[in-house]
């Protein structure tokens, strides 16, 4: 695991670029300016013509990178898929938490500086999810077996559902990274979102980094509306 360093808050706020194109996705990096700093790149746009190159042309401008591709293959293949990962320059990546995956992971960055995070249990499962797809724990108690494994294999950080980052906080290592999606700022449209909380509620509940996506991409001045959640944050850091 690294060593938590204190973060600014322009390090906070992690957009989801959940966009069709790479030219819709720099369309919007474009309008969006200074504003955000980390872009999260997941299936839709990594695995879309160009989606690897995009990541890597952001990072020579100077953004920072979340790749969100869940790996989890047998040891070789997720050690190997991320050393090539790796030389996009990203500085996030993200793996099922799985133990023998998460060992992979560990091993496959070697001395790089890519940050590992591990998804504890996908929040579109519920306990029935997990019973059918042959698990004996709910989803509570397997996120938290999960989060103690990630520690334990020396992840840098979780992604959890913001309203679970409070007793996760309580149960492990104070200082493994938090990163919570499902955020809505106050009086937005929860979407598919089923446990959504504002960003300065996440950051409150002991949240690092928040992901949000369709708050912003949705809004007719998405650089205002990140700027509005830029606000948030910075009045939640100086209120803590
Ligand atoms: O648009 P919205 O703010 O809901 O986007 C949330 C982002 O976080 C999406 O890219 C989604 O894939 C991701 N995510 C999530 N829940 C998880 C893990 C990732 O919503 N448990």
């Amino acid at each position: 695991m690294k060593k938590k360093t204190p973060l600014e808050p322009k390090d906070r706020l992690i957009l989801a670029l959940d966009l069709p194109s790479v030219n819709d996705a720099r369309y919007l990096v474009d309008k969006i300016g200074e504003t955000v700093s980390i872009y999260k790149i997941g299936y839709r746009l990594g695995y879309a013509a160009g989606g690897l190159e995009l990541a890597q042309q952001l990072v020579e401008q100077g953004k920072q990178i979340f790749l969100d591709f869940k790996l989890h293959d047998i040891p070789q293949t997720v050690s190997q898929g991320i050393k090539s990962l790796s030389r996009t320059g990203a500085s996030f990546l993200t793996v099922h938490a799985y133990p023998q995956t998460m060992r992979a992971a560990i091993k496959g960055r070697g001395a790089g500086d890519l940050t590992l995070l591990a998804v504890t249990a996908l929040t579109s499962y519920d306990d029935t999810d997990a019973a059918e797809a042959g698990y004996a724990l709910n989803i509570h108690d397997l996120t938290a077996r999960r989060a103690r494994q990630a520690c334990e294999s020396g992840m840098d950080g979780l992604i959890i559902a913001a309203t679970e980052a409070k007793d996760i906080r309580a149960i492990i290592a104070p200082h493994i990274e938090l990163i919570t999606p499902g955020i809505r700022p106050f009086g937005a449209l929860a979407n598919d979102q089923k446990q959504t909380m504002t960003p300065g509620e996440a950051l409150k509940a002991g949240a690092d980094r928040l992901v949000i996506g369709r708050p912003i991409l949705s809004a007719n001045d998405p650089k205002e509306a990140a700027k509005q959640i830029m606000d948030e944050i910075n009045e939640a850091l100086t209120t803590a």
